[in-house]
């Protein structure tokens, strides 16, 4: 297999394999965290649901415990934007392991990380060259907002409806994905946010700014899980002229958008907006969790040098594997990565469009929208066909696959949805 496959299935799914191992997933397992779809689905008497469960993945193939050959058009929540084990990655991820698997985060550095962080820092358009790294996209955005307060000594962080930032608790307030997600957190979460449709009104944003306490404006760059939506034009820009006027800081989460997704290194920069701040994670790691929050030399400055004990760190700060992992795919972000993401969206959009279906989006980050069909439902028959997608909104699936989808998957992919939509 060499993870262009169409999808083979050896039984229904899910299969038995993979309904064995959720019934000890279920046992074990946080109940919120894995949806025993099948006992719910039997509540509405509705069709068994359980999700499958991976064994294995390469390229944009994944296969189950059964034995199942799938497609892959999530990347793995965006990750696997190089394709899932690219030969690269695993080198990379190979070599280091067999020279130093962990090291001593702020205390005693290693040369995994001191690569990583030059490689980043000529990744990113200047002045961004200064990071604080993490595990995740909670962490990278965590690290965004310490600094705003730092930067600005104000507190709060201008938001916007539908954007999401992670769910730890240092970021959870910050989401205006859903409200359910920081109810039951409510006095825990950040309690200076004040939220924004995305695409706001200029004088909505002035105003907001003007009366005061905000040190930083939080954006994505293009709406990701809360509808795949791009910003609309010159709305960053006016960000940026807003943030630069009342003093605050802007940054953008670009922890979806990032790394090549959208078919350029980073999107922000690409429309003609640097940020004072900018988050990554998701594919930066190509599959080890590896994230950053990058600033200016001078805005990173007010964190103040280390006084023998970091301000801000964790035990596994710039984990080695993942940052030669990082590394590997920076490589291939330097090379043709962002032309091969805009040749497959193209591709793929074209498909769609072929069959009457309407797509928004950039590069590989893209809505299909369904013409009135329930996206989980929809999603749900496309699992059962061997095609993993995740919905958009309520009758929209968001794409994210990898960049090594080929022409073979494309064409079959649109036809099964036609089919099934
Ligand atoms: C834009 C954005 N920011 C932050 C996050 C949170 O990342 P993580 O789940 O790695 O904490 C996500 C995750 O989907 C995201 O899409």
């Amino acid at each position: 297999m060499d993870g262009t496959a169409l999808p083979h299935l050896l039984t229904a799914l899910p299969g038995p394999a993979s309904r064995a191992r959720v019934d000890v997933l279920a046992r074990h397992e946080c109940p919120a965290v894995t949806a025993r779809r099948a006992r719910r689905a039997e509540a509405l008497g509705a069709a068994d649901d359980d999700p499958i469960v991976w064994a294995e993945a390469l390229g944009s193939n994944v296969i189950d415990v059964d034995g199942n050959v799938l497609v892959d058009l999530t990347a793995g929540f965006g990750v696997a934007l190089v394709g899932h084990r690219h030969p690269r990655v695993v080198d990379a991820i190979r070599a280091q392991s067999d020279r130093l698997l962990h090291a001593m985060g702020d205390a005693w550095p290693d040369a995994a990380r001191i690569d990583l962080l030059e490689r980043l820092a000529s990744a990113l358009p200047a002045p961004l060259s200064v990071m604080l790294l993490g595990l995740s996209g909670s962490d990278a955005v965590d690290g965004a907002v310490k600094t705003a307060v730092l930067h600005t000594g104000r507190h709060g962080v201008l938001a916007f409806e539908g954007a999401y930032h992670g769910l730890a608790l240092g970021v959870l307030g910050l989401q205006g994905y859903k409200a359910s997600f920081s109810e039951p957190f409510r006095p825990l979460i950040h309690p200076a946010v004040r939220r924004l449709p995305y695409g706001a009104e200029e004088a909505d944003v002035d105003r907001v700014l003007a009366a005061g306490g905000i040190g930083l404006i939080l954006v994505e760059p293009m709406l990701g899980r809360g509808g795949t939506l791009p910003a609309p034009p010159g709305w960053l820009a006016m960000l940026r002229a807003l943030a630069d006027r009342h003093g605050a800081l802007l940054a953008f989460d670009e922890v979806l958008t990032g790394c090549g997704r959208t078919g350029t290194p980073f999107l922000g920069p690409a429309e003609g907006v640097v940020p004072d701040l900018l988050c990554v994670g998701k594919a930066l790691g190509g599959g080890l969790p590896i994230s950053a929050c990058a600033g200016s030399p001078a805005v990173m400055a007010s964190w103040g040098p280390s006084r023998g004990e970091a301000l801000h760190t964790q035990t596994f700060l710039g984990h080695p594997p993942g940052c030669a992992a990082a590394v590997a795919v920076l490589e291939l972000l330097a090379g043709d990565l962002c032309e091969r993401v805009g040749d497959r969206g193209s591709v793929l959009r074209a498909a769609l469009g072929a069959r009457g279906f309407a797509v928004r989006g950039r590069g590989l980050l893209l809505a299909v929208e369904l013409g009135g069909a329930d996206a989980l439902a929809t999603s749900r028959a496309l699992m059962r066909r061997g095609w993993l997608t995740l919905p958009a909104d309520a009758h929209g699936l968001q794409l994210t696959p990898p960049v090594t989808l080929s022409d073979a998957q494309i064409e079959a992919f649109a036809t099964t949805l036609a089919g099934v939509t």
